[in-house]
Formats: C-alpha cells, structure tokens, sequence
C-alpha cells in the first residue's frame, strides 16, 4: 500500500504566523523549564476581567444562555453596540443591521476581507501592521500594496506616498488607529487627507479601531466621522483590549446592512455563531460603569512613561514616545537589522519576551516591539536585565 501524504492547499500555505504566538510559546517552555519569564511580547492586559463583566457572564450561564445565537449576534447586544459605538464615536446611532458580533476581532477581519476581496482586487495597509492583513490578503490572492509607516512621521502613514499608490484599482484601505506595532496616532488632518483620497478614488475603508480606547494624548477620532466616510468606512472594534477580555474572545464590526449580511454569512459557514453567555457578557461590558477601562488606561500610560525612559536609558536603542495602543517600538538599527535574532537573543538570554519589528512587516526590520501591559515593576527588572545582557549580543 502506498502511504499517504495529507497535503496542504495552497492558499493554506501562504497562510504567515504570528510571531507573537510563536514568541508565547517559546517563552511558556522556558517557564515550564522554571525559568522566570517577564512577557513584553504578546499584545493583551495583565488584569483581570472586571468583576461585574463576569457576574454578568455567571449569571448568564446560570440562566442557560448556551444554545447557539443568529451568526451576526444577539439582538440586544447588537443594540447596545450600535448606541455605543455611535456614542463614543460621537456620531448618529447605528442600526442593530449595521452590527456584526463575532469571537474575537480577528475572525471579523478574515470574514469582512473574505467579503470584500477576490483575486487580483488591491489592497492598501501600512508596513508595519497587524499581521492578520497580509495573511489574509495572501490568502485571498488580493493584491497587497503595503505603505512603510516613517519613524521620522511618528509611525503614521507617509500620505504622499498613499496618494502616489491610490488609484481606481484600490478596492480596499485598512487603517489602524492607534496602531500595532508602533502606537502610532493619525491625527485628524491625515483622516481627512486619507478621507479625501477614499472619496476621490471610490475606496472603501476597513478601520481597524481595537485600540480606540486605549489612546494618551487628545481624543480618539474615527474617520468613519468625516463628512461621505460613513457609508464607505467598515468599523471593527472588540472587548479584547479596552475590557481586558481577550481569552473571551469578542469582536464586532459596524458597516453598511448590505455588506454585515455578507460578513455575518461568512462567519455563519466557519463558525455558526458567538459564545451565547460571552455575549451576554458584553452586553454589561458596555453598559456597565467604565471606570475599570480609564483605570487601565492610566496605568497603561505611567507604563508607557517608564518603558519609554527605560529603553532609551539602553545604549543603542531610540524609542519616540507612542501616543496609544500599548506598545513601544524602539529603533535598534544600531545594535542590528536583525530584530527577529536580537529578540530571540533577549528572550533567551535576559528571559524578558519581546517581538522583533519584522514579524509586522519589512518595514520594521530594526525594530523591537514591546508590550507594555505588564506592571511597572516588571518593566523596571526587563529594563536592566537587557542592560545586563545586550552588551553580550553578537550581531
Ligand atoms: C490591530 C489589531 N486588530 C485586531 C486584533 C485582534 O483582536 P482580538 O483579540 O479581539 O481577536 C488585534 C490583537 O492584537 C490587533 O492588535
């Protein structure tokens, strides 16, 4: 007989990794070695759920809340979502048919780039970005036009060089404000720049919003707010940073009715539906008290201060002080290019987890991102444990 060889398709070979998963893995067999790893590199809050988020998710199951759900979500969180978002985004509500729920936010931007994107359609994002763009695009066989994000702009878009990329073949724009991995904020005249190519060239926009709440300086400003960009612009938003919920897994989108039946439909064919008492869950997340999210945020900003000041104490190391989300993404061009070996060597070497630039794209090639979601203590001991032991790094 001969034996078989299950082979993988294609597009699931084109499929990338997230270095930030690969890092956690690395870094939990250390621990299970016994040794004492300080995590810098996964993107999510040490602290916990607040606690009448899950009551709300106790009394939930309590009541039985575990059959399956429509696929874009239940209606009453649907409501609140739509008055929320519209609330803190300062525009008029949505419709609970602009919402779409889903089980974490990634899963939404696989089904709304599913929904937009065939073969050979362009797709702008920045380089750097959230790895999940570039894999999907990949995936779909779209044809990606990544855009370097300057450290010299404070990591936003260089708009001229978007408007030199825009045209009429431009089907899709991924935003990301505040932005992983950099921190980076556009500021309002870039929306409306942004806005006005979008308009100019027919674009419709995916405005990746997960950090909207997690922002130091002035206000968070969507550009779904400017003037003929809420028709175009595909809102995605989530729990995962702003509540502490990431292991709970829940996202949602707000965009035009015709196109959240699309989206909605896809996540219908992978996976039926959202956790039932999850999202109960979030419906309290959002119309409950929202001092636990400012609390976080203040202490994600002294953390922001002391990780900053810590990194550019390093001999080698430049970090510009990011105005959101909560990663640094200090310049090491003049210890290495190679971000991924000098990560990989901090890891193991000063046991403190980091992710090297690159994972994000070329564009970060001489970068380290760190996670700030860790206490101050901790980013005091990662700070001289590498001033310790970078001087040992072989390029
Ligand atoms: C920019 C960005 N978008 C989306 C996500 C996904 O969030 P979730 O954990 O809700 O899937 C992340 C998580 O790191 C992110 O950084």
């Amino acid at each position: 007989m001969i034996a078989h060889q299950i082979r993988p398709s294609a597009g699931a070979l084109r499929l990338q990794s997230e270095g930030a998963f690969v890092a956690l893995t690395r870094a939990r067999e250390l621990e299970a070695q016994g040794r004492d790893v300080i995590h810098l590199g996964i993107g999510e809050p040490d602290f916990a759920t607040p606690e009448h988020i899950k009551d709300a998710a106790k009394a939930a199951l309590d009541r039985n809340a575990t059959h399956y759900t429509p696929s874009a979500g239940i209606t009453p969180l649907r409501d609140e979502i739509a008055a929320f978002a519209a609330r803190f985004r300062g525009m008029t509500p949505f419709s609970r048919d602009e919402v779409v729920v889903s089980p974490g936010l990634k899963p939404l931007i696989w089904n709304v780039m599913t929904a937009l994107l065939d073969p050979g359609d362009e797709v702008i994002y920045a380089d750097p970005a959230y790895p999940s763009y570039a894999s999907c695009s990949a995936y779909l066989q779209a044809n990606a036009v990544p855009i370097p994000l300057l450290e010299a702009k404070n990591f936003r878009l260089d708009l001229d060089m978007l408007a030199a990329k825009m045209s009429s073949r431009t089907k899709v724009l991924i935003l990301n404000s505040p932005h992983n991995p950099t921190g980076g904020v556009l500021t309002r005249s870039d929306l409306e720049t942004i806005a006005e190519l979008a308009l100019r060239h027919d674009v419709t926009v995916i405005s990746d919003e997960i950090y909207s709440q997690n922002i130091y300086d002035g206000e968070f400003l969507s550009i779904a707010t400017l003037e003929g960009m809420r028709e175009r612009t595909i809102i995605l938003d989530g729990f995962s940073k702003a509540y502490a919920m990431t292991g709970w897994r829940l996202g949602y989108g707000i965009m035009p009715a015709t196109i959240a039946k699309m989206v909605a439909l896809v996540g219908q064919n992978t996976y039926s539906c959202t956790t039932t008492f999850v999202q109960e869950a979030g419906i309290d997340a959002l119309h409950g008290p929202q001092e636990a999210v400012h609390d976080m945020v203040a202490q994600f900003r002294a953390r922001r201060d002391a990780i900053v000041a810590g990194l550019n104490s390093l001999p080698g190391i430049t970090c510009k002080i990011p105005d959101g989300a909560f990663y640094a993404f200090p310049n090491v061009g003049a210890i290495t290019h190679d971000d991924r070996k000098l990560a990989s060597f901090i890891l193991e070497e000063a046991l403190v987890a980091v992710l090297g630039g690159s994972c994000f794209g070329d564009a970060g090639k001489g970068y380290l991102r760190f996670s700030y979601a860790n206490s101050l203590d901790a980013i005091a001991t990662a700070i001289e444990r590498m001033r310790a032991t970078l001087p040992k790094f072989v390029a």
